[in-house]
């Protein structure tokens, strides 16, 4: 009986992974190196001097497709970066540039 209910339970939770909001994709899979806020204070930030997506010239240097491309191929440059695409369909990964869109700091230039 009690085992049946938490096969009900572990399913339920399987099933509502599935709707992840695309932060939940960012704090999962991204924000452990680029930080919650894009700006990459972490260890592995520094480490790998990861650009701040926070900053206008940041965010004005790269196109959407650009970082679409980075995010599904991973970074030439640089390894630590992985190959996403095996990972999100491409709906995620496009949510993904229009969040990384978000980490533009609203105070202008
Ligand atoms: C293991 C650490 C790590 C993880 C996890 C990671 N990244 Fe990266 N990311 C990097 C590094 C390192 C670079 C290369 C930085 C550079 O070249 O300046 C990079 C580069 C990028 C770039 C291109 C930046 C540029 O300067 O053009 C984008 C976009 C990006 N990551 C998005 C993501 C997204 C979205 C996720 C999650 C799905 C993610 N990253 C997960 C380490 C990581």
């Amino acid at each position: 009986m009690m085992k049946r209910f938490v096969l009900v339970l572990s399913l339920t939770l399987a099933t509502g992974a599935h709707a992840e909001t695309v932060a939940d994709v960012w704090k999962a899979k991204c924000a452990m190196c680029h930080g919650a806020d894009g700006k990459a204070q972490t260890k592995m930030g520094q480490k790998a001097s990861i650009g701040d997506m926070s900053r206008p010239d940041w965010q004005k240097a790269r196109a959407d497709a650009e970082l679409r491309e980075v995010i599904a191929e991973g970074a030439p440059r640089n390894r630590m970066m992985k190959p996403f695409k095996d990972k999100l369909t491409p709906a995620q990964i496009d949510a993904l540039v229009g969040y990384i869109r978000t980490f533009k700091a609203p105070s202008g230039p």
